[in-house]
């Protein structure tokens, strides 16, 4: 493989909202998993473990439980650019792959460094391992976030995983619904800003970091209102 594949499947790899219902042979998803495992993780404690989750009423069950979230943040923040039904079609992929992390894997380093934040990067780039390798199958993906709070009690009741684990983020994995997606009327910022990405001379440094290329917080504020998917101005 060369840089140009590689290239190919980072920029491929697109969050899909849309699945067809066409199911994910088993062989695929083990190989999924396999890439998966090869992850870096903080000092090797490899703390993931998988649920895969096919079966339709626990992917509604989860799905109840974790757009409940998002509709509370969407309460609590109007602006929160936020369509239940966007979210909830995440939980209808053919298959759901959930992410479990053993906090007790933590311990592999020092005390001082043990917060839950290591865990989360080994988590989050295992994650984004199961996403490129589905992308090299023609399989979408997409990411959904549960982290914390009663969806992820909820989550780990469901599927019987022990108290221990985390679960921080949810992959769904599925041929994506090209045409579905681009019809779905509450998926256009998504569609017109998913895409964007900052240019390399805005983020690279050399040798220090070069204060020219520093953003105010206006900048910034300016970015994520006019770059982000769920902060939309009201028309
Ligand atoms: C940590 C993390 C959490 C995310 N959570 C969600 C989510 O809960 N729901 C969702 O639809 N997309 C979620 N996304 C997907 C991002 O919105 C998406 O990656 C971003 O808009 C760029 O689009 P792309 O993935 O198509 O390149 C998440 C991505 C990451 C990395």
């Amino acid at each position: 493989m060369d840089y140009q594949d590689l290239l190919e499947i980072a920029r491929d790899r697109r969050s899909c909202r849309r699945f067809k219902k066409d199911p994910v042979p088993t062989e695929l998803i083990d190989k999924i998993l396999d890439i998966a495992r090869y992850s870096p993780s903080a000092a090797n404690s490899q703390p993931w473990e998988f649920v895969v989750a096919k079966d339709s009423a626990m992917k509604r069950a989860i799905s109840k439980e974790v757009v409940s979230v998002y509709k509370e943040a969407k309460r609590r923040e109007p602006t929160f650019n936020f369509k239940a039904a966007v979210q909830s079609q995440l939980f209808t992929a053919p298959v759901l792959i959930v992410v479990c992390g053993d906090r007790r894997r933590q311990q592999a380093y020092p005390a001082l460094l043990r917060g839950r934040e290591l865990l989360r990067q080994s988590l989050a780039i295992c994650a984004y391992s199961i996403q490129l390798a589905a992308t090299c199958f023609g399989l979408a993906t997409a990411w959904a976030t549960v982290q914390w709070g009663p969806p992820e009690v909820a989550v780990k009741k469901l599927l019987s995983i022990p108290e221990v684990f985390t679960v921080d983020h949810i992959i769904p994995i599925g041929y994506p619904d090209i045409d579905k997606e681009r019809r779905t009327r509450a998926l256009t910022p998504v569609r017109e800003r998913a895409h964007f990405r900052r240019e390399l001379r805005d983020i690279v440094h050399c040798e220090r970091y070069d204060m020219e290329k520093y953003r105010s917080d206006e900048e910034v504020n300016e970015f994520i209102w006019s770059k982000t998917v769920t902060r939309i101005r009201p028309g």
